[in-house]
């Protein structure tokens, strides 16, 4: 009903009469009231006239139900929301094994146990930052589960470059960057059975606005950016989200209908690790080289000082030049 609301106020330029929209929605003159308390306590400016009925001011940095307005394919047509959550990625792997269907996204304020890549954790500051995770049902042998992770860096770039402007770029293997410094992370979890993949829970973490110096560890302020930090001003959530979830809508088609060869090409024409001399840190061993390539499963080809091929499957890559 919020959603139908936001909807309607959109659709109109100024005031919208309270017997308009009581007839529009089927709700009594009283119940569109309670429908505009309930709206402001969700930060809408909503200016009301006893003469002419209400009209939207202002929607607040994020909305659900406005998010929800902006969807039109698979993915994000069942949105849960929590105020509070440990890992989005989490819950939405509790939510798929029972049952949830695809293109179900769980998006959270905030994180108290936020995972990172490699058992690190995710540092989740309330209000700021985009905390989500897609559930997917994808017809994949989980050997090919990359492919997503790839599927949604592409994504993510391309959603955040079109709602705000920015150049974004992909470091190898899955790092969304603005200027060399980290803005956000991908983490793929999912369920397999002979047959292939069950589910896959893609957990997508992005830094909006976010403070670098006040809502980061030392650790990470010198190596990680947000998009306000970038642009100087509070951006909308809401309609970054939006951006992405679109993209992802686009992409997964393309990848069920074309393969991967175009996946993999706009994966290359955004990433900032192909061509460059690299250190990757894989575990206990680390390896210094020009990154050539990616192969068909995601994994990084190194050419290595000897001039030898090294295949990399994980890693924290390091620009050297
Ligand atoms: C990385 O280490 O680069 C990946 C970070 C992924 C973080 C996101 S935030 C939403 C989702 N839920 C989690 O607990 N992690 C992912």
């Amino acid at each position: 009903m919020l959603n139908k609301i936001i909807k309607m106020f959109k659709e109109k330029d100024g005031f919208l009469s309270g017997e308009e929209m009581s007839k529009r929605l089927g709700i009594t003159r009283a119940a569109v009231w309670k429908k505009i308390v309930a709206l402001r306590e969700k930060g809408y400016e909503i200016e009301g006239s006893t003469a002419k009925g209400y009209r939207l001011l202002k929607t607040p940095e994020f909305s659900v139900e406005e998010l929800r307005t902006l969807i039109r394919g698979d993915i994000g047509r069942e949105i849960i929301f929590f105020e509070s959550i440990g890992s989005t990625n989490t819950a939405a792997l509790e939510l798929a094994e029972k049952g949830a269907p695809h293109g179900t996204v769980v998006i959270a304020d905030r994180q108290t146990k936020g995972k990172g890549r490699l058992g690190r954790t995710w540092v989740s500051p309330p209000k700021k930052n985009i905390y989500m995770s897609v559930i997917l049902r994808p017809e994949l042998e989980p050997k090919d589960a990359t492919l997503l992770t790839i599927m949604t860096a592409v994504s993510c770039a391309k959603g955040v470059m079109k709602s705000t402007g920015l150049k974004a770029e992909i470091k190898w293997p899955n790092d969304l960057m603005i200027s060399n410094k980290k803005l956000g992370g991908i983490l793929t979890e999912m369920k397999s059975d002979p047959d292939g993949i069950v589910f896959a829970v893609i957990g997508i973490g992005i830094n909006v606005n976010s403070k670098t110096k006040k809502d980061f560890p030392p650790d990470i302020q010198g190596i990680a950016t947000s998009i306000k930090e970038e642009l100087g001003k509070i951006q909308s959530r809401t309609f970054i989200i939006a951006e992405i979830l679109k993209e992802l809508e686009h992409w997964y088609k393309v990848l069920l209908t074309e393969g991967r060869k175009p996946l993999f090409d706009e994966w290359k024409r955004l990433s900032s690790t192909l061509g460059r001399k690299v250190r990757v840190t894989a575990g206990d061993n680390v390896f210094t080289g020009v990154a050539e390539d990616i192969d068909k499963g995601g994994m990084l080809i190194l050419r290595l000082p000897s001039g030898m091929l090294k295949k990399i499957s994980s890693g924290d890559v390091t620009m050297l030049r």
